[in-house]
Parts: C-alpha cells; sequence; structure tokens
C-alpha cells in the first residue's frame, strides 16, 4: 500500500442531525430541504465509494438508449444534479431528471415519490476506496494512517456517516417503496444482467445490441478514459489525483491488501453485531 503522503490540508466536517458532513453540504442544509421530489424523477442513492459515477453512467446510457455521443453531452456531475449541493435541481427541470443523493433514509422519507435507485457495496471494499478518496479529496479531512482510518471508518466518522446505518437504513424499506437496490459486487460479476434490471425499473426496453454496447461503454477501462466520467475536469484544487485517481481500481476484494488478519476479525465482529437482524447478503461474502 503507497504512504500516506503529508498533507497541508486542514479541512473539518461538520454535525448536522447527528451525520457528519462536508461542510459546503452542511452549511447548504436549508436549501437541500427545499428539494421537491417529483413522481418520474429517478433518485440514485449510495453511502460514498459504492459505485455511483458507474450506475450514473449506466442509467444515461439506458435513458439514451446507448447513444455514446448523447451521453458525452456534459460531465456526469452535470448529468446528475446531486441534491445536496447548494443550488438543488427546480422542480421545473426536464422529466425524468436524474438525481443524485447520498443522504440516508432519515433525510430522504420527506422526499418519497420518486423512484430510488440504491447501490450498495461491501463495507470493507467501500472502506478501502473511501481511504484513497480522502487522500486525495482536498474537501475532505485526512485520513491519516490506515490504522488510525480504520477506527474512524468503523464509527462512522466520516463524511454521510455510518456505511453500516446507511446500508441497513435502505435495505429495511426497500419493499416499501419504489426501490432497485442492487449491489457493486454484482453488477461486477454480471454486468448485463443487472444493466437489464435497472433498464425493466427505468420502463425501458432496449434490444441485445444497445444493452452489450452499455456494458462494453461503462467498463471501468472505458470509464477510466472518459473525460466525461474520469473526473479529470474537477481542479487540482479539490481532488489531486496525482496522489490516487478517481477511477482507482474498480475492483471486488481490494480490501485483501489492506486489512491485517487482526483488523480482518475485528471488523467481521463489528459487522455481526452492527448488521445483525438484517437479511442483507452480499454476493461475495466478505
Ligand atoms: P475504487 O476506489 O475501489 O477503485 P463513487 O462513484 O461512488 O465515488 O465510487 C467510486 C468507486 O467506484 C471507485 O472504486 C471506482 O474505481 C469505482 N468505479 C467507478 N466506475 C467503475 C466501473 N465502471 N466499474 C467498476 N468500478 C467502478
Amino acid at each position: 500500500m503507497a504512504p500516506t503522503p503529508e498533507l497541508s490540508k486542514d479541512v473539518k466536517l461538520k454535525e448536522v442531525s447527528g451525520i457528519l458532513l462536508q461542510a459546503a453540504t452542511a452549511d447548504s442544509w436549508s436549501k437541500i430541504q427545499t428539494f421537491e421530489a417529483k413522481p418520474d424523477d429517478l433518485l440514485i442513492c449510495t453511502y460514498p465509494k459504492s459505485g455511483t459515477t458507474w450506475i450514473q453512467e449506466i442509467v444515461d446510457m439506458i435513458e439514451q438508449n446507448g447513444d455514446v455521443e448523447k451521453c458525452q453531452r456534459a460531465i456526469i456531475q452535470h448529468r446528475h444534479p446531486f441534491i445536496e449541493w447548494a443550488r438543488p435541481p427546480q422542480p421545473s427541470g426536464e422529466s425524468p431528471r436524474l438525481l443524485w443523493s447520498t443522504f440516508c433514509l432519515s433525510y430522504i422519507c420527506p422526499y418519497s415519490l420518486p423512484l430510488f435507485l440504491y447501490v450498495a457495496r461491501n463495507a470493507k471494499d467501500c472502506m478501502v476506496s473511501y481511504y484513497h478518496f480522502q487522500r486525495m479529496s482536498q474537501v475532505l479531512p485526512d485520513p491519516g494512517t490506515w490504522e488510525e482510518y480504520f477506527e474512524t471508518f468503523i464509527n462512522g466518522k466520516v463524511s454521510w456517516g455510518s456505511w453500516f446505518d446507511h446500508v441497513k437504513g435502505w435495505w429495511k424499506i426497500r419493499d416499501k417503496h419504489q426501490i432497485l437496490f442492487i449491489f457493486y459486487e454484482d453488477i461486477k460479476r454480471d454486468p448485463k444482467h443487472e444493466i437489464q434490471k435497472v433498464m425493466q425499473f427505468m420502463g425501458k426496453n432496449l434490444d441485445e445490441a444497445v444493452l452489450d454496447k452499455i456494458v462494453q461503454e461503462t467498463s471501468f477501462e472505458k470509464m477510466k478514459e472518459n473525460p466525461m466520467t474520469n473526473r479529470s475536469t474537477v481542479p487540482k484544487s479539490v481532488m489531486d489525483q496525482s496522489i490516487s485517481p478517481f477511477m482507482r481500481k474498480g475492483t471486488v476484494g481490494d480490501w485483501k491488501n489492506h486489512f491485517t488478519v487482526a483488523q480482518n476479525e475485528r471488523f467481521d465482529e463489528i459487522y455481526r453485531e452492527k448488521m445483525k437482524g438484517t437479511s442483507i447478503r452480499f454476493s461475495m461474502e466478505l
């Protein structure tokens, strides 16, 4: 594992209703609450580093019927506005609005009308991905050493709070609202099958050739090279990709290169305790 570089950033998170948030998000809290959902909105919800960008590109490719050029019209962050940002999209936006949120259930509930697409990624890989993201993000706190970050993450002291609460919360209500709950590991294992599920959820019907094209165009390798998805347009003062690229590895099981045996045993114990009572199963049991 690469050593943590000396970073000069002195960034602190702010607490809002018991959840730590990036300062800009916390400061725009009152504006966020004016967001109004429409029934045909598609709101992608994820815990950070769960494959948001991947599913966003998949959804846009489906919406554009596999037209690659149309998907090149703007960077992904503009094609799927983030409702936590200071300027939430207006209700007058074109339908269906493709939106993105990282808030957990308790904040989303008031907007319970739209279609929700929730993507979960196994906690260990999420932690690893988040660690490297915090190393390079200049708007999130320095993660410290891997050992320090391990404690920070399991205690939910990261931006957008606890992985356990987020995933558990959405899993519990998956049958009560219009929620398609899918897993990063499943998209990785059988992208076509999962893309088909998303397509059906969106009420679209694309033929096999288009589906195959979407699988190809949304592969890690393609998205890593694509300036509309790889965050290369984000200034270094926000994301310093010389420290760690945004499109880092895109694999399942990278945690094995980071966790010590002791950390793994401890994590498994915490996981069992925190996830007790839920039936959620990741396809690759960790
Ligand atoms: P890694 O850091 O493990 O590589 P998010 O978009 O929610 O911030 O998630 C980022 C993670 O998703 C990163 O994980 C990134 O590499 C991975 N990712 C992005 N596009 C992907 C794709 N097409 N296939 C697989 N993983 C992808």
